[in-house]
């Protein structure tokens, strides 16, 4: 087992990788505050994985619920936070009960805002399932919900007590969903870790075929990347750098994701998208060259994710980019890249170039 730690103070909590660990209850049990917990999935993960979690709990003595959740992005809703609810309120759970998310990205997005705002906030444990949740979402207590009109626009930050990312579920992703969480791993390279990229370009093969130490490394050089990030910004007020810079080709992703419709692209496809946009703007600024561009487009594609971005059209592309939470005085903040290894946070990016980089990368 790989143990990392976030370092936020009194908040802080460790993230355990490994296989096996979904069934190791003595690893959550030092995490509950009462031997009282929901678990909280979605009707494809939880026949799979919910009851090997569950058992040993039980076992141990722990008084257990479930809710279990329809699955997809265009679940992560008002209306589903509202199920979490009622079945939070009809077990009579209280504060000392742990919500503890099993999926992911989405299943962890909506169990950390349920957990923060849940009488006032209670704790919670996120137990990723997808490599997008284990490299990302589940690290760094950023929560929330979709809104018909932009994309993680109503939300909290709440930190889980623990992360627990079982690298044997894996097994059972998709691999259209292997992919999306590529795409986040690769953002880590190209903001902050040359030398991973260059690891990246070496192993994307194994990564893609399911190679379980390759993949294992590259959850924990992720996590480590995310981590140290999210203990310097926690909640992302750096005037520049800082936590944003893990938004690289989110801006112009979530256009394309609420453009589109929740769940016709996946986060991590649209990420892809949107980083090769960034990195089209980054050339156009002199930054990158043509070269490097490429480089990007290359791996990738040899991750399986696509490097064009959706047809809407640049307007619509900024009217969507106009709700981003990046957005400060009005004046859009997009993530570029100064060079590859390194990410910056930039507003003084001209918008015909925004509308030239937005239309190179979108083809019919
Ligand atoms: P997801 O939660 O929809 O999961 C992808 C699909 O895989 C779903 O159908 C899910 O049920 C299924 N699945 C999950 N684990 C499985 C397993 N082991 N076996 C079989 N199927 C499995 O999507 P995601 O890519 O995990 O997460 C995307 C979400 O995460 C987006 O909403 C995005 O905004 C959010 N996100 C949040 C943060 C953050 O910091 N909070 C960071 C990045 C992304
Ligand atoms: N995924 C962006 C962040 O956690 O800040």
């Amino acid at each position: 087992m790989r143990r990392l730690n976030v370092s936020l103070g009194e908040r802080s909590y460790p993230i355990l990788i490994g296989p096996g660990l979904l069934a190791q209850a003595e690893l959550l049990l030092t995490h509950l505050p009462a031997r009282r917990a929901v678990i909280i999935s979605n009707r494809t993960v939880a026949p799979l994985y919910l009851e090997t979690l569950a058992a040993p709990l039980r076992a141990a003595g722990v008084k257990l619920a479930q809710i279990v959740l329809p699955d997809g992005e265009q679940y992560k809703s008002w209306e589903t936070l509202n199920l979490i609810f009622d079945g939070l309120l009809c077990e009579h759970c209280d504060r000392s009960t742990t919500l503890i998310a099993l999926g992911g990205g989405v299943i962890g997005d909506l169990v950390g805002f349920a957990a923060a705002t849940y009488q006032r906030g209670v704790p919670f444990i996120q137990v990723p399932t997808s490599l997008l949740a284990q490299v990302d979402s589940s690290v760094g207590g950023k929560t929330g919900i979709n809104h018909p009109r932009g994309k993680n626009m109503i939300g909290a930050f709440w930190q889980p007590r623990l992360v627990l990312a079982a690298t044997d579920t894996l097994k059972t992703l998709p691999p259209r969903e292997l992919a999306a969480g590529l795409a986040e791993v690769i953002k880590y390279g190209l903001i902050r870790d040359l030398p991973f990229l260059e690891w990246l370009e070496d192993n994307m093969e194994s990564l893609c075929a399911g190679d379980d130490a390759a993949l294992a490394y590259a959850i924990e050089r992720s996590c480590r990347n995310k981590a140290e990030v999210v203990a310097e910004d926690e909640h992302e007020t750096a005037r520049e750098g800082g936590r944003a810079l893990l938004n690289l080709g989110h801006t112009f992703g979530h256009a394309i994701e609420t453009g589109m419709g929740y769940g016709a692209w996946l986060h991590g496809e649209a990420v892809a998208a949107g980083m090769v946009m960034a990195a089209e703007l980054s050339r156009r600024l002199g930054w990158l060259a043509d070269a490097d561009v490429s480089r990007v487009r290359r791996l990738l594609l040899r991750a399986g994710l696509p490097v064009q971005g959706a047809v809407l059209g640049a307007q619509r592309y900024l009217e969507l980019m106009g709700h981003d939470k990046k957005v400060i005085d009005g004046r859009l903040r997009l993530v570029l890249l100064r060079r590859l290894g390194e990410g910056v946070t930039w507003a003084d990016a001209a918008p015909a170039e925004i509308v030239a980089a937005i239309e190179t990368c979108c083809h019919d």
